[in-house]
């Protein structure tokens, strides 16, 4: 049996973030929803208390500092405690270099990156004041390869992984009891796809997830076996594709 975590949960009012959070929830874990669209954490922590479960949540731009630290409060509030911070929060606005969509790229700079740092920000002192934590970032595997149009996506993808495994090598010398894990999921059904700028790329897309894309639920599978390890081991990296995705 295992004891019931504190998992915070950033990007959570749809696709992986969401599934994550249903599925923790269903064993028994105390789930905290960041994301900035209120009606849609509203529901999804109705969802989780109709089934019995257990959520509260922070309407949160994770491009904000103070936002995210509130988030990070709203959790010791709520539960006192944080076991799992996620940093799931992202999106995918492709594009050609050339195009010079400055505007995309910087949402993708302030999101997925700077976004992941002030996870760090917010929840590390928590963790190293409990003598415990686990980190678990959102790569993909943008963060392993790079495409034309996918630059600045998986520019700050690699910088998850790069970020990502400093912070384990900083948590295993600081000695704490802090877990780093990053994962690297391909083709997921979202609305990831949906949030393109581009629509001729984003028909595109639509129409490779159509034929590949796995359900976010594989995703949560593989993040509650992540946390169903015995603390003295992680998985810190791991890619998730459907079986049929080449690249
Ligand atoms: N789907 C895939 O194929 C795939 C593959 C590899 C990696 N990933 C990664 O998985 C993560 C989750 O994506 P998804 O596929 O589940 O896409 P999604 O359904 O579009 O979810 C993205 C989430 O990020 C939140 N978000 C966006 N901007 C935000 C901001 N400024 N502050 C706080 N939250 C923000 C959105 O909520 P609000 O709009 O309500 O704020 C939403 O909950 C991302 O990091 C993505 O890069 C996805």
């Amino acid at each position: 049996m295992t004891t019931a975590k504190v998992i915070v949960i950033t990007g959570a009012s749809s696709g992986i973030g969401k599934a994550i959070a249903k599925a923790r929830a269903a064993k028994g874990d105390k789930i905290v929803l960041g994301a900035r669209r209120e009606d849609r954490l509203q529901q999804i922590q109705k969802a989780i208390e109709q089934a019995n479960g257990t959520a509260t949540y922070a309407v949160t731009d994770v491009t904000e500092l103070e936002q995210v630290k509130a988030l990070a409060q709203q959790a010791l509030d709520s539960y006192g405690r944080i076991d799992v911070w996620i940093n799931n929060a992202g999106l995918m606005p492709h594009s050609l270099l050339i195009e010079a969509k400055v505007d995309d790229w910087n949402r993708m700079i302030d999101v997925n990156l700077r976004g992941t740092l002030y996870g760090i920000a917010a929840a590390q002192g928590i963790f190293h004041e409990q003598n415990e934590g686990h980190f678990i970032n959102l790569g993909s595997v943008a963060s392993l390869y790079s495409h034309a149009g996918g630059a600045v996506y998986s520019a700050t993808k690699w910088a998850v992984k790069a970020i990502s495994e400093s912070l384990r090598e900083e948590e295993a010398q600081a000695g704490k009891n802090v877990r780093v894990t990053t994962l690297y999921p391909g083709a997921v059904k979202s609305e990831l796809v949906s949030h393109m700028t581009d629509p001729a790329r984003r028909e595109a897309t639509d129409k490779f997830y159509d034929q590949f894309a796995i359900p976010a639920e594989r995703i949560a599978k593989v993040v509650s076996d992540v946390l169903d390890m015995p603390a003295d081991a992680t998985l810190n990296e791991i890619v998730i594709r459907p079986s049929k995705q080449v690249q």
